[in-house]
């Protein structure tokens, strides 16, 4: 058996995202589901590419949509450290999904979270790490009507209530059970899942009404879902439905880009020098000589080069097909496609740093505030 794990908490070994279907029992986006998301305008590269690969319950979201009944967004981030390429994937997707069907969005900051379980952090640092994680949200483009962001400790008036139906229906084995939480955990480690289940139930929060919610989310945060799935019945409310991601590639040739491994992410807050220095580093299974290179050719399905394109940085279908085969081939090395890379991952960010500047004026109109 392929010995790997993939918790909210802890993602390692060599992920098989086929047997996670069937370890978390959700259900694979096949065609029919890509011909729905068709029928509303072009789909996005990460839904073709099979990287948005998983989902629950989106059939019910769009039967609903189709009779006129809104859904609202929920995604979040855990405010621990800067934002790294692999965290804007996902909410590069949610604002696809947002402009596509014209959804509110509600964005949790868990500062609470990355507070219980990061022995490290103050609560200022993850509550001012949220602040700043926001101006990433916001450079992306999100629309300012529709979006609302949330940092848990600040909005806890209007949580609570819902975490507290949420974790009266939660029993302690069933978090041990789902979670693996043992002895060893703080309580509030325990109670935390309830936190991140309420904005599921966000407008009955604020509206007294249930509006169907869909999270689109890494897959790594399954599990928080099948416990907010589970009660949502008792709540009165359709259970969230989710579209997951896969993890996005770490530079050092790793399943998944993580902050723990240095030179395996690039920050978003990155010079151009320091992305050209990670890209130049980077795992491409390519051979030691160029002779041979030339003559046996490359592994694009191993190489975080071509990942990096692949999952974010050449949306063009027949492009990416025409890489991978050049390279297979041996008719383009890794030096030029290193090189390729650096300059759009560059273009992208200067774009994104100068937008992120301008976030800082707006970011106060993005957060949902409690009336005192
Ligand atoms: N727990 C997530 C993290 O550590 C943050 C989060 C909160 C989240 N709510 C969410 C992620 C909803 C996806 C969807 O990053």
């Amino acid at each position: 058996m392929n010995d790997f794990k993939v918790t909210p908490w802890e993602v390692t070994g060599d992920i098989d995202y086929d047997e996670l279907i069937v370890r978390f029992g959700t259900k694979r986006i096949d065609e029919e589901l890509l011909q729905r998301f068709a029928s509303y305008g072009p789909i996005h590269p990460l839904l073709r590419r099979g990287i948005v690969y998983s989902q629950r319950d989106m059939e019910f979201i769009l039967d609903q949509y189709e009779k006129g009944n809104k859904f609202f967004l929920y995604t979040g981030r855990g405010p621990s450290g800067h934002i790294h390429l692999g965290h804007l994937m996902p909410w590069i997707f949610t604002k696809y999904i947002q402009d596509t069907f014209g959804a509110n969005l509600y964005f949790q900051m868990t500062d609470d979270e990355k507070f219980l379980f990061n022995d490290d952090l103050s609560l200022k640092q993850t509550k001012d790490m949220a602040y700043e994680n926001a101006l990433d949200v916001i450079a992306l483009g999100f629309d300012q009507r529709r979006t609302k962001i949330i940092v848990d400790t600040e909005l806890i008036k209007t949580l609570y209530p819902m975490a507290l139906e949420v974790a009266k229906r939660v029993t302690f084995s069933t978090a041990k059970a789902v979670f693996g939480f043992g002895n060893d955990n703080n309580i509030g480690e325990i109670f935390y899942t309830s936190v991140q289940a309420a904005p599921c139930f966000i407008e009955k929060s604020l509206y007294g009404k249930c509006t169907p919610c869909l999270i689109p989310c890494g897959i790594d945060q399954d599990a928080h879902f099948r416990v907010a799935r589970d009660v949502a019945p008792a709540l009165g409310c359709p259970k969230p439905a989710l579209l997951h991601t896969k993890m996005f590639p770490g530079l050092t040739g790793g399943d998944k880009m993580s902050s723990s491994v240095p030179g395996s992410t690039i920050y978003t807050t990155d010079s151009p020098k320091e992305v050209r220095k990670k890209i130049g580093n980077a795992f491409t299974g390519g051979a030691v000589t160029v002779e041979e290179q030339r003559k046996d050719g490359g592994k694009p399905e191993v190489c975080a080069v071509f990942k990096y394109n692949f999952y974010l940085f050449e949306p063009n279908d027949k492009a990416v097909d025409d890489l991978a085969e050049r390279c297979r081939k041996g008719e383009v090395l890794c030096g030029e496609c290193k090189k390729l890379l650096s300059e759009r991952i560059v273009q992208f960010l200067e774009v994104h740093q100068q937008k992120r500047e301008e976030a800082k004026d707006k970011v106060h109109d993005f957060m949902l505030k409690e009336e005192c």
